[in-house]
């Protein structure tokens, strides 16, 4: 933390006015993929890697944004209209949210602000929720606003990224980074954001968090045509019986009503998804690892055949860690086409199964992996120093 303040200090020079710091962490979802925008269950966890922010007031208009991440710096005039700007890049995502904010209403004063992440860009770990949760918990924060609504958070940040970046993703990485809790799973109905968080206790297991170092190439085109696909189905079966969202279809509906073979793929991963989700949060709470690691192989396996959003790299991954010594469960987070892929594998083999991975991964692909020791971590917070 010394260290961000004095690089703080180089950037903005030292002065009187308070220098406050917080943390937004990223996500993994232990299972539950490509459910959040059909209404059904998901079971995130946030992560000790994320986003710390620096900010410090200044006495006029203007936000200034820099991250030791990249090169390009913002500077915001509070005063003129807040527009997307491709040079912008990354700076887009709190120019967003000063915009949105503005929109709602908030008089929103000048700050000198710095970013610094520890998360892999692209990775499919929340980089990019981590960063609007942080930067409008930053500015209501200090903005006097502490006690703030942490699921209103998560609507307005995921709000911020569907209307200003134009990605139409849903509400859980958002949800995630806002009510992480330390060692804990959160069990969240995407329909009523209604949610339960449950103890991650995985005894002589670890979870390891595999990067397949392979870019998520069109990856927004694909997530909109899933999308799409989604809602196809869902207006079909709703043509013969009323349902809330896909998630409550039944498999008699895709059978019946989907005559289409890609729709009814497409439903069924979503109809046994959403089961599988129930099923790994109980199969947690009794502490039945082995189990759970096995829904956790079958949730891969659907997103790979039906769904498929998996692609050669993440199948391979998961396969090598699936063949490795102490592995009981392995499969693709996040969007897929790339980024990471999660394992539960017994602690006591941890060495030798990364050894096992790497190698076999490199051998298919060509590529090389990361693996990640994080902890299950807090939601976004203000630090102390
Ligand atoms: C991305 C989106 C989420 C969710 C996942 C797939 O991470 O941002 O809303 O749809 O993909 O589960």
């Amino acid at each position: 933390m010394k260290e961000l303040k004095s690089i703080f200090e180089e950037e903005y020079g030292k002065n009187d006015q308070p220098l406050q710091c917080f943390f937004a962490p990223g996500r993994v979802n232990l299972i539950g993929e490509h459910i959040d925008y059909n209404g059904g269950y998901v079971f995130p966890a946030a992560l000790s890697l994320g986003i710390y922010g620096l900010l410090r007031p200044r006495s006029d208009q203007t936000i200034q944004l820099k991250s030791t991440n990249a090169s390009v710096k913002i500077y915001v005039d509070l005063l003129e209209p807040i527009l997307y700007t491709e040079e912008d890049g990354w700076g887009n995502y709190p120019k967003g949210v000063i915009k949105s904010l503005q929109d709602r209403g908030y008089s929103l004063g000048g700050y000198d602000i710095l970013f610094s992440g520890n998360l892999p860009d692209g990775a499919g770990l929340s980089s990019s929720a981590a960063l609007l949760v942080l930067t409008t918990y930053m500015l209501r924060w200090a903005a006097g606003d502490k006690d703030m609504d942490r699921a209103e958070i998560a609507l307005f940040s995921q709000k911020v990224e569907n209307e200003f970046i134009k990605v139409n993703c849903g509400i859980m990485d958002q949800f995630a980074v806002a009510m992480g809790q330390e060692d804990c799973a959160i069990l969240l109905d995407c329909e009523t954001l209604t949610y339960k968080h449950i103890p991650c206790v995985l005894g002589e297991y670890s979870l390891v968090i595999m990067n397949t170092n392979k870019k998520r190439e069109l990856a927004e085109s694909n997530y909109n045509q899933r999308r799409d696909e989604c809602e196809q189905a869902l207006a079909i079966i709703r043509q013969h019986r009323s349902v809330a969202n896909l998630c409550q279809a039944l498999p008699k509906d895709i059978t019946t009503y989907l005559d289409d073979d890609l729709l009814r793929r497409r439903a069924n991963h979503v109809v046994s998804e959403n089961r599988r989700v129930i099923l790994a949060s109980q199969l947690l709470e009794q502490g039945n690892l082995i189990a759970f690691g096995k829904v956790m192989t079958e949730s891969h396996l659907s997103l790979k055949n039906n769904y498929e959003v998996t692609g050669p790299e993440l199948d391979s991954i998961v396969e090598q860690a699936l063949g490795a010594p102490g592995c009981i469960g392995a499969r693709m987070t996040g969007a897929g086409f790339g980024g990471c892929a999660i394992a539960l594998v017994e602690s006591s083999k941890l060495q030798g199964f990364q050894r096992t991975v790497a190698k076999g991964y490199n051998k298919t692909t060509g590529l090389t992996p990361d693996f990640y020791e994080a902890r299950i971590a807090d939601g976004v917070k203000v630090l102390e120093y």
